[in-house]
This record gives C-alpha cells, structure tokens and sequence, in this order.
C-alpha cells in the first residue's frame, strides 16, 4: 500500500475518467460516491456492512463531531477510524457549509463564523485554522478547507465576495494544515453559476496548490439544467491531473451527468437518508415503499439487485416495517440504497474503462423512463 496521497487515471472517455485515489488508509476507486457518515455513524448500517456494499471512503462531518461527542475527546479516543470502526479513509468537511445551513444564529466576520449549536445553543467559534485543527483530531485523510457559500438563487455581488472570502480562507487552511505525507488538503471552488467566478477563484486555488479540487456551491437549490450548465464548464477549470470532488451530490442521474462531465468524486445523504424514510433508489427510478399498492407485492424490490433487502424479503414485508416504523426497515433500504449507488459507480467506472460509457448511459436513462414494471 502506498503511503503518500496520490491520484492515477487508468482511462478516459470523453472528459470522463476513471482510476484510483491511492491514501495509507486504501485505495479509492473513481468515480467514487462516499457515503455520508456525519455523525460517526452511517445511519442505520455497520460499518462492514458499508464495506460490503462496496464503498472506499466515508465523509465525516466537522460541525457536528466537534459540537457532539467533540474533536479532542475522539483523539484521545484513538481518532474517527478507531472510534467508529472504520479503518479505511476517511474525508471531512470542513464546517463552515453545515454552520451556514444548519444554525439561524451566526455571526460571519473575515475571521471566521461565530455560532450557536443547533443541539444545545452553546456558542461557537469556527476558523479556516480551527477547522484545520479539528479535522486533524479526527484524523481525517482528506481535508477540506474551510468555506463558505450563499444559497441560490443570490445576486452576483454576494456571491463574488463570498468566493473571494472563501479564497481568502483557502490560503489560511493550506497554511494551517502544512505538511502531512499521507493526508491530503482539498480545496474548493465557488463562484456559484458564474463562469467568470469560477475561472477567478479555479485560478486562486491554482496558485495556492492542492492534493485535489472540489466543486463547491453547487446543489443549493439551482435544479439540474443549471448545475449541470456550470459543470459543462467548470470541471475543465480545474487541475487535469488531481481527483475532482463534487460537493453535496446527488440524485443518480445528477451523478451520471456529472461523471460525463468530468467528475471524479461524489457525497449524497440521498441514499441514506431517504432508504430511512422508506423511498428506495433503484434502476427504474425512485419508488416509495409506503405506498399501499406494495402492501401484498410477493415481489423483490428490485429482482436483480443483489442486496440482502432485495435477496430475502419481499416487498409486501418492506412495507410492513417500513410502515409500522421497524428499525430493520431503515437497516434493509439504507443498505439497498447504498449498494445500488456502489452498482451504479462500479458500472460507470467499467464502461469508462471499456470505452462503452455512451451506451452505459444511454442505458441507464432508458431503463429508468420504463418505470416499475
Ligand atoms: N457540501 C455541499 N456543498 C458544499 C460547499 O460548497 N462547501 C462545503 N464545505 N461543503 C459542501
Ligand atoms: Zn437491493
């Protein structure tokens, strides 16, 4: 195993690629969704079983580790891998999204943003150098920097001086993380949907020098047409040769277009969060399991998905626990969830590979406008 950061492109197609980010920690296969483990915990799944569904790398979150259980507790407990059982790497953002969308009292200044806690309303300070510091209690192999963006839609002027800012705060995190072999700093773009925006700040974080790039701002209420307007242009903006990272994403075929574009790597609560909820995200689209006509369907959910939910139970019985709110009813859809979303990373990561992509997606749109049938 390599024991440096480093990032290899085994083939392209179009501005796809596909390849391997190599940590100490293991290997990450592009293009790669991370699952969300914000709180030390993917919700409702061991970590093995994570593993098992063929996920590299979890996300971890730094506003909500250092309000609950706290960063040094977690250090002097070993580090986010031992404490959770997870041994494989691990990214954490940074905060400053999650502080800007998760609390209504907050003060942001040049320094950094002052808040209260959404859990027990106890003040807070977060900076690019605290954050820094946080995410290395944790022990997080990919870092991010820490930044800030507005929600869409916004006017130009806000979202030029939240970019610069952001920059500004890029510069700060890279001097504050220094020099780690073996870890690696991420920064990220903003600029919202302006191109010129981008091109200025892709530019900024450039010159500063990065182990990887993520796109930032995006998904904050713009829709698809939108998102992927500004990832026709933004992806070529950044490095050739370091992971691209697209904050925040997405639905399935968010996910497609965006590989198409030239995305190396993905995080989504989508596949975690709604499985809890009972929605299921399968090859013919989304299919809520609520829904009484599941009530005396002897059928699988999906008859050729390989999950334990589509391999033992029926979806009759996936509604029944779903509806009388069974915890293994979070358990089986999470987990489905999670595995189609591998499916589809593995699939597209094949098809890059092949040279067969276009009819990969061409594939995957067509099955999906057949419905559940
Ligand atoms: N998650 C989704 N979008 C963003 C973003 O723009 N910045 C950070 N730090 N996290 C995100
Ligand atoms: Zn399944």
């Amino acid at each position: 195993m390599s024991n440096t950061f480093g990032f290899t492109i085994s083939a392209r197609q179009g501005r796809a690629r596909t390849g391997v980010v190599s940590t100490p920690k293991g290997e990450i296969r592009t293009p790669a969704f991370m699952p969300v483990g914000t709180a030390a915990t993917v919700k409702a799944m061991m970590p093995e079983n994570v593993r098992a569904t063929g996920a590299d790398i979890l996300l971890g979150n730094t506003y909500h580790l250092m309000l609950r259980p706290g960063a040094e507790r977690i250090h002097n407990l070993g580090g986010l891998h031992r404490f959770m059982n997870w041994d494989r790497p691990i990214l954490t953002d940074s905060g400053g999204f999650q502080v800007m969308s998760l609390t209504d009292l907050r003060k942001l200044t040049e320094e950094g943003v002052k808040f209260r806690s959404h859990i027990d309303g106890s003040e807070h300070n977060l900076t690019p150098e605290r954050s820094m510091e946080i995410q290395k209690l944790l022990g997080s192999d990919i870092v991010m920097c820490f930044d800030e963006c507005p929600a869409l839609p916004a006017d130009r002027k806000r979202i030029e001086e939240s970019m610069q800012l952001s920059m500004r705060w890029a510069q700060r995190s890279r001097d504050a993380f220094g020099d780690r072999p073996g870890y690696a700093l991420f920064g990220i773009q903003q600029g919202g949907l302006e191109e010129d925006l981008r091109a200025q700040s892709a530019e900024a974080l450039r010159g500063i020098e990065f182990d990887g790039y993520a796109i930032g701002g995006l998904a904050v209420g713009e829709g698809q047409e939108a998102m992927f307007g500004c990832l026709d242009y933004a992806p070529g903006q950044l490095p050739e040769d370091k992971p691209r990272y697209l904050m925040g994403v997405g639905k399935p075929d968010d996910i497609v277009g965006a590989v198409q574009r030239g995305v190396d790597m993905f995080d989504c609560v989508l596949p975690s969060r709604s499985g809890r909820t009972g929605q299921a995200q399968t090859r013919m689209g989304a299919i809520n399991l609520r829904n009484a006509r599941h009530k005396d369907d002897p059928r699988p959910l999906d008859v050729e998905c390989t999950c334990p939910a589509c391999a033992n139970y029926s979806r009759a019985y996936l509604h029944h626990v779903i509806k009388s709110q069974e915890i293994i009813g979070s358990m089986l859809l999470t987990w489905h969830n999670l595995h189609y979303y591998q499916e589809l990373m593995a699939g597209l990561r094949g098809a890059i590979a092949d040279g067969t992509l276009d009819d990969f997606v061409a594939r995957f749109h067509a099955r999906r406008a057949q419905g559940d049938i």
